[in-house]
């Protein structure tokens, strides 16, 4: 394995560069990454979850759209229409991160504020936008780590689920913010990291992310959850959202939703670690998140190898909600919510 440093997305070149990304499925084992020239290949990255994490495919799907407006349009109409079916089609990609068709609307939005004026200045418009969306993450991500921190007690065991860490977003995560800002602050916490079946973003990215940074992590399977929480290994958990609702419902990587209830019968308590891009105010509650489907052959030959009859009837939702009421607290760049309520969301994101 190579200890090479290199960001999770970048950009390289002006209007008409293209976006380079580590690719997350070759991970741990080779840090490679991935050039994206065209907006098909920005596609599959986000679906095969080359690029993955909540933040991560919105800020991807930013700069596919300012490469989907690189080709020659005669005026600003044309290009217009071709940008709104390059962000329909890379909307299409992946369904339950939010951030994605909030990325894409902002990108949209950009355009359309300037029809009256020539194609290369809307080209220009657009990577600006894309690189703000960036930044924007890099920062709410640093300040996510700020107010979770001092949730955490010094000595603390903590468990995370899945990947909310700097491969999820522009840098350093959500959930893996609040552990990474603890142990700066000078706090030793120890990560328990759900390998997070099917995929195994726990095992193949958390567990690599903590062990670049030097956090003590120990690699469990998700369903010894419970015999460490009965142990007393955990006094918090902390994951990130794909969806959060208006009434704090959050949608996470499938198994979420029972560590969560795991961590309300041990008294433990369960934090969400999302930025403000990841609310969807415009549904009620958590039974309206799109929950996506994923293929069946990631069950039944994960990694290449069978381990399933073939034929096997599969179901494979790729993640599941968290109710609110099982949420101690959702941690935001803007500050921690708590108690989780459709009041308390309002006022935070209305601020
Ligand atoms: O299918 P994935 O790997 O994209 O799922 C990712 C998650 O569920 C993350 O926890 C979530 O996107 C938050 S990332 C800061």
């Amino acid at each position: 394995m190579t200890e090479k440093r290199v960001e999770t997305i970048r950009w390289v070149g002006d209007e008409d560069g293209q976006l380079v990304l580590i690719d997350q499925t070759k991970l741990p084992l080779q840090l490679v990454e991935l050039n994206c020239a065209d907006v098909e290949t920005v596609w599959e990255a986000i679906k095969s979850l080359r690029v993955r994490g909540a933040p991560a495919i919105g800020i991807a799907a930013a700069y596919g759209a300012v490469i989907g407006a690189q080709a020659a349009a005669d005026d600003a109409a044309e290009l217009l229409q071709r940008l709104q079916q390059v962000c329909e089609h890379l909307n299409a990609s992946r369904p339950t991160a939010v951030n994605l068709s909030w990325a894409l609307r902002r990108m949209e939005q950009r355009a359309a504020a300037l029809r009256d004026e020539s194609p290369p200045a809307i080209r220009a418009a657009l990577l600006d936008e894309a690189r703000a969306i960036h930044e924007e993450d890099r920062r709410m991500c640093r300040a996510i780590g700020r107010h979770g921190a001092g949730l955490l007690a010094d000595g603390s065991g903590v468990l995370t689920h899945c990947n909310a860490g700097g491969l999820a977003t522009a840098e350093y995560g959500t959930a893996l913010s609040v552990f990474f800002t603890a142990q700066d602050n000078g706090k030793k916490l120890h990560v328990y990291v759900d390998e997070t079946r099917p995929l195994l973003q726990g095992a193949r990215l958390t567990a690599w992310e903590l062990m670049q940074r030097g956090v003590p992590a120990t690699l469990i399977c998700d369903s010894m959850a419970a015999q460490v929480m009965r142990e007393g290994r955990v006094q918090a958990v902390v994951t990130g959202a794909d969806r959060i609702a208006a009434n704090g419902d959050s949608a996470n990587k499938i198994g979420t939703y029972s560590i969560a209830v795991l961590a309300r019968a041990h008294q433990i308590p369960f934090y969400v670690a999302a930025p403000s891009s990841t609310f969807d105010l415009s549904i009620d509650d958590g039974g309206q998140i799109p929950i996506e489907q994923r293929a069946a052959e990631e069950i039944t030959e994960g990694f290449g190898r069978q381990t399933a009859p073939a034929g096997v009837d599969v179901y494979n939702p790729a993640f599941d909600v968290t109710p609110a009421d099982l949420i101690a607290a959702i941690i935001t760049e803007r500050g921690v919510v708590q108690p989780v309520t459709r009041d308390a969301i309002a006022a935070m994101l209305s601020e």
